[in-house]
């Protein structure tokens, strides 16, 4: 029995504009278990941020059950006007075990970095000694010992977002909810941040909800991936699943940017070799998943079907300790020799798709 630790079921977030009613979130349920990194993709506007602040009623839905660690913060279909709510004093209890961080990183500018951790420490029943003690670890925690007395102002970028992190941590949460958290950092900032938030994943247990508009982001520490447009789900499943087997197109367009076989796919196909496919040649991306594909498998074309497979780009993710594979491959050949070595490859479980030839 799965027992999520964040339950969204059938949230619908409707905004009444002047004239109109916007549909920022549209009847969409998500389950997140207990020590998920689930990643929430999607363009701008495509409603992430309005669903992942219904998680602390920050948002409240226009229908919809919102329920986190088995009790019910909110709960109301959109036939009746009954809703339950939980009560003010305990949302706001509630609220302090659920921490985020933003883009923008949300730091009070005069105050130190001390001060900025130990402000979310103001309800905390503590004694001052104590207090002094958790910023001290926390600092520690994110690797910021070194900067506890300096301002914002005196940080780069992944420090500041270090400090938030901190902040967010100081009442101990469950749950983390990262909205675009790198989208304002540099590449190996990027990286950097991602490690940390993977970090207290796999040692403390956290929870995280990962928001981003980066597959990028999603793919170095996600477990589980959504895709979001338009205000619903289009696409989820494991990380695995998703870069395995893509099936919307959104989702295959944020894979290709994520992968960079978008741009080896542009290079390529711009190339003479390319543009002057040989009539019966084929060039077709291969993608698999596990270790189907490796030599004996290409090598085994040519002696079984006399194919040659010309590997004109390779690329290999790791995935959760799984390698997931692109090869880019021009496949010469007997037309009906070529037909049979594809099928073999889908025997193999190798997804075939044609890029250029074979009319
Ligand atoms: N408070 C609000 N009032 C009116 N419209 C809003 C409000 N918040 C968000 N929206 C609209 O809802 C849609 C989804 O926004 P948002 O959740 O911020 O998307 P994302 O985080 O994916 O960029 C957008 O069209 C946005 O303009
Ligand atoms: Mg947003």
């Amino acid at each position: 029995m799965s027992n999520p630790i964040i339950a969204l079921d059938n949230i619908t977030v409707t905004f009444q504009q002047k004239k109109r009613a916007i549909t920022a979130v549209n009847n969409v349920s998500i389950h997140v278990e207990r020590g998920d990194v689930y990643g929430i993709v999607g363009y701008s506007g495509a409603g992430k941020s309005t669903l992942v602040r219904v998680i602390n009623l920050l948002q409240e839905p226009t229908s919809g059950s919102v329920v986190v660690n088995g009790e019910t913060f909110f709960q109301a279909d959109d036939t009746s006007s009954k809703k339950v709510r939980i009560a003010t004093n305990d949302l706001r209890t509630r609220r302090r075990k659920i921490g985020m961080i933003f883009q923008h990183f949300n730091l009070l500018n005069e105050r130190t970095v001390t001060e900025n951790v130990a402000f979310a420490l103001q309800h905390s029943k503590l004694t001052d000694k104590q207090r002094k003690e958790k910023v001290k670890e926390l600092l520690e925690l994110v690797d910021l010992s070194d900067r506890a007395e300096q301002y914002p102002s005196q940080l780069s970028g992944g420090q500041k977002q270090r400090v938030a992190i901190a902040r967010a941590l100081a009442n101990d949460p469950e749950i983390l909810i990262s909205d675009e958290a790198t989208s304002a950092l540099d590449p190996k900032t990027t990286n950097q941040i991602l490690a940390l938030l993977k970090k207290l994943n796999q040692e403390l247990g956290l929870t995280i909800v990962l928001i981003t508009h980066e597959m990028q982001a999603v793919k170095e520490i996600a477990n589980k991936v959504a895709v979001m447009q338009d205000g619903e789900i289009i696409e989820r499943g494991t990380l695995l699943e998703i870069f395995a087997k893509p099936t919307a197109q959104l989702t295959k367009e944020f894979i290709e940017t994520a992968t960079n076989i978008d741009k080896a796919i542009t290079t390529i196909s711009a190339q003479p070799l390319i543009q002057n496919l040989h009539d019966d040649d084929l060039f077709v991306r291969l993608s698999y998943v596990g270790d189907t594909t490796d030599e004996p498998l290409i090598a085994g074309l040519f002696r079984d079907f006399q194919v040659t497979a010309n590997i004109l780009y390779g690329n290999v993710e790791v995935l959760q300790n799984t390698p997931v594979g692109s090869l880019l491959v021009i496949l010469s050949g007997v037309p009906d020799k070529i037909k049979a070595a594809t099928s073999t490859l889908a025997d193999h479980h190798v997804e075939i798709e044609v890029l250029k030839g074979g009319k």
